[in-house]
């Protein structure tokens, strides 16, 4: 289109048919397709290229894509003939215990604890629970099984292969072992010759507290899973180690830990109560929270784990009182409170995705 054409239109023509009319120009401007029409192959599809139609390309014979030989399988996969293998591949060393204990503390502790218990952080606000290192089966088996549980997941826990190199995940197993060793460990342990001094009196002779000395608190082997025993295996002793321990590697690792009751809720929340939460939610909250619960920060605060994180009673008194400038919401029944709480402590089961919840503080 010529400019003077365009002038005379945009004397005749309105605001919109110019503002069409523009648009039409920009985008016959925009229309060489030589990008989009190269040739390419597409995934899934043939080709009409090579001969035998396909794309993708079968690989080279006798050929080994670079550092992808992987031939000590035991090393990438932690099994032996199809089973969880025992060892280590490689020698332990204090080295190999320190990064183990690093990568340990960055990507397991948020839900196994730092010594191990299964009751982090992440467990202690409502995630399924983690295994229970300090129990008895998971003290009976190989560090293989750790490598594999890492490289693949295991149950509801995700897999750390993209996290953690191979040698990493080992190191990770070989710490893991050490930690439990930490908490069962023998006088017969400790070479002959070497002093064992109880726990206390070196508290005492460094002028620590003497709660230091105290034994952790590391669940109870009903209490979590991973410390079921199979009737097949010895029954380990789950009890705290004798107070006669040197220093292991975990050392580090003094914080004592107190199991939180994992289930949060008393009673079983209903699919039917959750639903009827939903509708209650959208009436009455979805205008400022929105829909997926994130709110707008820090005006309209997020709503995800809200029960979790302040509790049922709390979120309750903020709908019954409301919490200026959040309005009181007096005409929601008592029953229809308890659904609302419902909806609010598991969206999900009301198919309602929510974003991960960032506490404000
Ligand atoms: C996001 C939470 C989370 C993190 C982080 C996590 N785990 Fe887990 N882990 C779990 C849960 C949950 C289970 C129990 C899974 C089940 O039984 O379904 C579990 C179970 C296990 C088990 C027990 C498997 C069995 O045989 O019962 C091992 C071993 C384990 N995790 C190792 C690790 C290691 C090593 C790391 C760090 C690299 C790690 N986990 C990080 C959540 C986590
Ligand atoms: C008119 C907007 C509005 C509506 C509607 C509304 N809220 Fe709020 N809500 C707010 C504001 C604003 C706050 C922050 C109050 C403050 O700063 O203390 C808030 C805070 C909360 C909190 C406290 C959160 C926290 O992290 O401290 C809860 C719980 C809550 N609202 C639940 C609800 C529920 C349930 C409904 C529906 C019955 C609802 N709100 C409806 C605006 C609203």
């Amino acid at each position: 289109m010529r400019g003077a054409e365009t002038k005379t239109m945009m004397q005749r023509v309105n605001q919109i048919a110019l503002l069409g009319a523009l648009s039409g120009v920009s985008l016959l401007a925009g229309c060489r397709q030589d990008m989009h029409d190269q040739p390419k192959f597409y995934p899934q599809r043939g080709t009409a290229f090579y001969v035998d139609g396909r794309s993708v390309r079968p690989q080279v014979a006798n050929t080994v894509g670079r550092n992808q030989l992987h031939d000590d399988s035991y090393f990438y996969t932690g099994l032996i003939a199809g089973k969880e293998g025992e060892g280590l591949p490689f020698p332990v060393t204090l080295q190999v215990l320190a990064k183990g204990q690093e990568r340990y503390n960055v990507y397991c502790t948020p839900c196994h604890s730092r010594v191990g218990n299964g009751a982090g952080m992440i467990v202690q606000r409502g995630y399924s629970p983690a295994g229970n290192f300090q129990g008895g089966r998971l003290r009976a088996v190989g560090l293989g099984h750790f490598f594999n549980v890492m490289t693949n997941g295991y149950g509801s826990m995700p897999d750390y292969a993209a996290q953690l190199t191979p040698a990493d995940r080992w190191a990770v197993a070989a710490y893991i072992r050490a930690l439990q060793l930490s908490q069962s460990a023998q006088r017969s342990d400790v070479p002959s010759g070497v002093d064992v001094k109880p726990i206390k009196s070196i508290a005492a002779s460094e002028g620590l507290p003497e709660s230091f000395g105290d034994d952790w608190d590391v669940a109870t082997p009903a209490e979590m899973p991973g410390a079921a025993v199979p009737s097949s295996a010895p029954a380990t002793s789950s009890a705290p180690a004798p107070a006669a321990t040197t220093p292991a590697p975990a050392a580090g690792t003094t914080s004592s830990v107190t199991p939180v009751p994992v289930k949060p809720e008393k009673k079983e929340i209903t699919v039917a109560e959750v639903k009827a939460g939903l509708a209650i939610y959208e009436k009455n909250c979805q205008v400022c929270h929105t829909a997926q619960l994130t709110g707008h920060p820090p005006t309209f605060p997020s709503l995800v784990g809200v029960v979790q994180r302040l509790g049922a009673e709390h979120v309750k008194n903020n709908v019954i009182h409301g919490a200026p400038p959040m309005p009181a919401f007096p005409q929601i029944s008592t029953t229809e409170l308890e659904q609302l709480v419902a909806f609010l402590t598991v969206p999900s089961k009301a198919g309602v995705a929510t974003a991960p919840s960032t506490p404000r503080n």
